[in-house]
């Protein structure tokens, strides 16, 4: 198997993803060709990451759609991919991307459509991340510049597993080893779905140097002077430049401001919610409790937090590398 792989592909009237609960344990595929399986792998995280589950959904979409679908069906399928997952936004950006290109459309030409603008989405992701690992490059050649070598902290996983390819946070660390830039990566475990674990497996399969720590170690590799930067994804940006991550993200902003480390987030363009003023107003998803596994107490599960724009040293799109507070010259006309 030669890594990395795209995380969607098409297969006649189907399209086949990596099923990420298998990983890292196993590499299996899973073959979605209707919309409840869409429905059902964007749910248990068969896929995840923000942008492969807008992409998915969007070919979910097409799945969706009978050779002849009325506004009914169209409608119901939006909204059963959309009630998939809340936080995401590119889920939603992709399925109301996929609405204003078919609901102007005759009943019979919608399918077809569906699948050209699915392709599309996929397409612009991959495209969007190559930009987002050499519009984040200059930050890490800066440090390598001053100390031989760079010293990165991720947290969840933002690697090419998390997009239709490259990864987002993942993408700058891709560029600066494909540049011969000395680079390790501190890896947070992710608990409770350990997704850290999946972004050890990518960086295993690249050759970069990394090491898992347990989520709570992050604070004291920082005050020991062993992190130069810390890189995450982004589920949703809301306007004023407020990050909702995986859970967890905000604690290591905050220690990452009380150690002088410059925190990043990078994220495409379709991850940055314009209507979403303030990270008030962003929808946390709260997730069963069975993710905890057998606990006889009351469990609360919230999968994402919110980081405030003013933790946050830089956004990296596919267009720039810009401060969180300046992310309005960025909205699509
Ligand atoms: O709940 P998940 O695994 O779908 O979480 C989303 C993520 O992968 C992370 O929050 C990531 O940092 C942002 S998406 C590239």
């Amino acid at each position: 198997m030669t890594y990395p792989l795209r995380t969607i592909q098409e297969d006649g009237d189907a399209v086949v993803v990596l099923d990420q609960t298998q990983l890292p344990r196993e590499t299996a595929f899973v073959r979605l060709t209707n919309l409840e399986e869409v429905a059902h792998a964007i749910r248990v995280m068969q896929v995840r990451g923000a942008p492969l589950i807008g992409a998915t959904a969007a070919y979910g979409v097409a799945l969706g759609l009978g050779a002849a679908a009325d506004d009914a069906r169209l409608t119901h399928v939006l909204e059963v991919l959309g009630a998939t997952r809340p936080t995401a936004v590119n889920l939603h950006w992709a399925l109301a991307r996929m609405s204003a290109v078919l609901a102007p459309l005759a009943a019979a030409a919608r399918r077809q459509a569906a699948w050209r603008e699915a392709r599309a989405i996929a397409r612009e992701d991959e495209a969007a991340n190559a930009a987002i690992g050499a519009n984040g490059l200059p930050a890490l050649r800066a440090i390598a510049a001053r100390k031989g070598r760079v010293e990165v902290m991720t947290h969840c996983n933002a690697g090419w597993l998390a997009t239709v390819a490259h990864g987002t946070a993942i993408a700058p660390i891709y560029a600066a080893h494909a540049a011969g830039i000395p680079v390790h990566v501190w890896v947070s475990e992710t608990r409770p779905r350990n997704q850290g674990l999946l972004t050890a497996w990518e960086l295993r399969q690249a050759g970069i140097p990394h090491t898992v720590i347990a989520d709570n170690a992050a604070g004291l590799f920082m005050m020991q002077g062993k992190v130069d930067c810390v890189i995450v994804g982004a589920d949703r940006i809301a306007a004023n430049g407020d990050t909702a991550n995986k859970v967890g993200t905000y604690l290591k902003a905050l220690a990452a401001q009380a150690h002088e480390v410059p925190f990043y987030v990078a994220a495409p363009v379709s991850t940055i919610d314009f209507a979403c003023p303030d990270g008030a107003a962003i929808p946390i998803e709260e997730r069963s409790v069975d993710e905890f596994g057998a606990i006889d107490s009351k469990v609360a599960n919230p999968a994402f937090d919110v980081t405030p724009a003013a933790l946050i040293a830089g956004i990296v799109t596919e267009r720039d590398l810009r401060p969180a507070h300046e992310l309005a010259g960025l909205k699509p006309d």
